[in-house]
């Protein structure tokens, strides 16, 4: 009954950083488990080797990095021509940059908590939100009531959303503007930096976007890499005003 790891595209990313899982403490396999799938991915080279870009740590700006080295692009961004990045669902990542993963609470802990079965202690089976769930998945450590651990989720969620949406906006701002400078003459030499930066602005969205916790899960990072995909999103559009042809 042992845990232990089968998929190689974790076994092989665990290796490049230098961790042998055959080493990992139980509580650190019940999260190494999940990182199995819940992680951002792609296909290697020509033999499409399924890999996880993680060559540089577990970060927007690492994993960024990481493909800029490898010059990937999932696609290209039909209006603006910017060679773009898709994300998946960094559910490890953005955890490992928390305040939870810093204090040793694995992703089992609130997703897969300890319920009775008659005599036995077993762990929950029924991976969910631990909202349906809070009083087992939460209270063992936190003294409050479900109530407040309830409003704390939604208070995080509710705030990740609207950067969310501020970021979607300023990156709408940014495509029309790339649009407008090619449709006045702008070159591809031209417009390289407002292309690299609408990739940017658009990448760090997604690793806030494309996670499922709508930011719980490390809720000061979340809201730092939205900051700097505004950030990006507004360079964008000023590099693009600023190639524009009058
Ligand atoms: C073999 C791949 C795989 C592994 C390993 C895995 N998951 Fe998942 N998980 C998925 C997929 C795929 C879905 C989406 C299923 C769907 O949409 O029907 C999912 C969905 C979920 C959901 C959402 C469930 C819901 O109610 O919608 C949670 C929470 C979750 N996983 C947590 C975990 C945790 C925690 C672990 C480790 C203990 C884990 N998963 C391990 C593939 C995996
Ligand atoms: C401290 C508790 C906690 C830890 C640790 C934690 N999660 Fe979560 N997770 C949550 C909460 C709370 C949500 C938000 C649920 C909601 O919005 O309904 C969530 C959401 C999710 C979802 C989306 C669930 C859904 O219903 O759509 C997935 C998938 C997920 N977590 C996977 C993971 C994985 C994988 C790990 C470890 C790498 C992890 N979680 C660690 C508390 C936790
Ligand atoms: C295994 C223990 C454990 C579980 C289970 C757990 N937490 Fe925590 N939680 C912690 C610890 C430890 C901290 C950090 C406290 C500190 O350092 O001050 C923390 C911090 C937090 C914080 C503050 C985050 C911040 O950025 O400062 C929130 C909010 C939180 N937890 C919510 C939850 C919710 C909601 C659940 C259930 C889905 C949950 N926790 C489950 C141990 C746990």
């Amino acid at each position: 009954m042992a845990l232990r790891i089968t998929r190689p595209a974790l076994i092989n990313a665990l290796k490049e950083r230098g961790i042998d899982w055959t080493q990992a403490t139980r509580q650190e396999m019940r999260s190494y488990v999940c990182a199995q799938c819940h992680v951002e991915y792609y296909f290697k080279g020509d033999d499409k080797i399924l890999t996880f870009p993680w060559s540089k740590g577990y970060t927007a700006e690492a994993i960024e990095a990481h493909y800029d080295e490898y010059g990937f692009r999932d696609w290209t961004h039909q209006e603006t021509g910017a060679p773009m990045l898709k994300v998946q669902h960094p559910e490890f990542e953005v955890w490992s940059t928390g305040i939870h993963a810093r204090s040793g609470v694995s992703c089992a802990d609130c997703h897969m908590p300890y319920v009775r079965e008659g005599a036995l202690k077993v762990s929950d089976h029924w991976i969910r939100s631990p909202l349906q769930n809070i009083a087992q998945a939460c209270l063992p450590c936190h003294q409050q009531s479900e109530e407040e651990m309830k409003q704390r989720v939604l208070t995080i969620q509710k705030r990740t959303a609207d950067l969310l949406r501020a970021s979607e906006s300023a990156q709408l701002d940014a495509i029309d503007a790339i649009v407008a400078a090619i449709k006045s003459g702008a070159t591809d030499a031209d417009l390289s930096k407002a292309r690299a930066l609408h990739r940017r602005a658009t990448f760090y969205w997604d690793y806030v976007a494309a996670e499922n916790s709508t930011g719980f899960h490390s809720p000061q990072e979340s809201a730092r890499v939205l900051a700097l995909s505004i950030n990006y999103a507004r360079q964008a559009q000023i590099e693009a005003l600023r190639v524009t042809k009058k």
